[in-house]
């Protein structure tokens, strides 16, 4: 352990030079699966590379079915057109995930109702989504945060009685599993992003799965300009987009699916010594995982950070100084609806459909974990990080270790 070392910041030695994994790990099996989708003459709708995806990334999230689109963001638009969401009703969703789970809803013309999240998990919390429902409410979105399962019994205990669909935004999640079942279908529907950053990626690209087949052709509908499945060419029927994967992304991903269970059981490795490690320096505590998470996906590495525990240093300082050790760490969202994108468009739906919006300090009162953790709580580190070797653990281990050590 690094004790009393000068900080790297403070011109000593860091902890560490040698880069963490890159990212996207890629090589000769996506090479040849582009040209395979090159060659195969059929670059879009009929390809055999879609269709094969889709099966296999079905299998993969123990769903009957997938139906691919081009982004995350567009899977939760066209979940939420097939659950019926429009016009003034209400989704519930958590303030503490990435714009689009919110703006979604809005592009749709619902509107995003925030429910608060659980200090120990920052995944949804349920009772506080309970509190939340309306005769508006047609929607509960719990999105499995950083790659950790949302407790999606608790979630489907409030959602079933009130009548409610559950679509699990899933765009961090892949491959993680809840209680033995791998997430996406265990709710209503699941949403998908296979955007740069993300576990399994083709740079953009996204999918849907479920288990009901009638949804699931409302899905394709929507998806697919309003055509029917099985219907004639110009027959459409519900007013949807073209939401359609291409061949190029389909190829990459069945690639990169070759390598997604080593590199989960890496990260869960590795994200299982980190916790240990961190979970033994005063002033960090890592996210609790849950006993009926089966896999976490890890997408990102979440750990709470007291700045009482480091000489009363404000967040941004922990994370300046970190860098220079060699780790790179970012503080992530802040609250949904403190963001000027989703406060416009909701006062507009609002007045639109004659339906009341929560002001920016009711959602406040409402979400008093969200605003502490985005504040001054929350640290990621990404996926990446815990695609190396177990001494990288020790190292970020180390780092943090070596500041609390020179500050407390
Ligand atoms: C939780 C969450 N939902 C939705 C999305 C949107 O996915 P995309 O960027 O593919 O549109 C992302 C990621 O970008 C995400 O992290």
């Amino acid at each position: 352990m690094a004790s009393g070392q000068r900080l790297a910041i403070d011109g000593g030695a860091p902890v560490r030079t040698a880069p963490f994994p890159a990212w996207p790990v890629y090589g000769e099996a996506e090479e040849q699966a582009l040209l395979g989708a090159l060659r195969s003459n059929k670059w879009g709708i009929g390809s055999e590379l879609i269709a094969e995806f889709e099966e296999k990334f079905a299998a993969l999230q123990d769903a009957k079915q997938c139906i691919s689109v081009f982004n995350g963001t567009v899977a939760i638009e066209v979940a939420l057109r097939a659950a019926g969401v429009s016009y003034g009703d209400e989704v519930i969703v958590t303030p503490y995930t990435f714009v689009a789970t919110a703006s979604a809803v809005l592009m749709v013309g619902g509107i995003p109702v925030f429910a608060d999240i659980d200090p120990d998990t920052y995944q949804l919390d349920a009772q506080s989504a309970k509190g939340l429902i309306t005769e508006r409410t047609k929607v509960i979105i719990p999105v499995h945060i950083g790659g950790g399962p949302a407790d999606l019994d608790a979630v489907l205990d409030v959602a079933r009685p009130a009548g409610l669909k559950v679509i699990e935004d899933s765009a961090q999640a892949h491959l993680a599993a809840w209680k033995g079942t791998r997430v996406g279908a265990i709710g209503d529907l699941g949403t998908f992003s296979f955007q740069s950053s993300k576990n399994l990626t083709a740079g953009e690209g996204g999918a849907i799965v479920g288990n009901d087949d009638a949804l699931m052709d409302r899905v394709w509908s929507f998806r697919n300009v309003g055509r029917v499945r099985e219907g004639a060419w110009y027959q459409h029927e519900v007013l949807g987009g073209n939401a359609r994967m291409g061949a190029w992304q389909a190829a990459v991903l069945l690639a990169q699916m070759t390598r997604a269970e080593e590199q989960l059981a890496r990260r869960e490795a590795n994200g299982t010594l980190l916790t240990d490690l961190l979970g033994r320096i005063p002033g960090i505590r890592p996210l609790k995982r849950d006993a009926r998470v089966t896999h976490h996906a890890y997408h990102l590495y979440i750990f709470r950070y007291d700045a009482a525990a480091f000489g009363g240093r404000p967040r941004e300082d922990f994370f300046k100084a970190l860098a220079a050790e060699g780790v790179a760490c970012s503080a992530g969202y802040n609250p949904l609806y403190r963001m000027n994108a989703i406060i416009d468009a909701s006062e507009t739906i609002g007045r639109m459909t004659g339906t009341p919006i929560a002001s920016v300090e009711t959602n406040a009162e409402r979400c008093p974990v969200a605003e502490r953790v985005c504040a001054e709580e929350s640290c990621w580190l990404s996926q990446n990080l815990l695609l190396g070797p177990e001494q990288d653990m020790h190292d970020i281990a180390n780092a943090v270790a070596k500041i609390q050590k020179a500050w407390s």
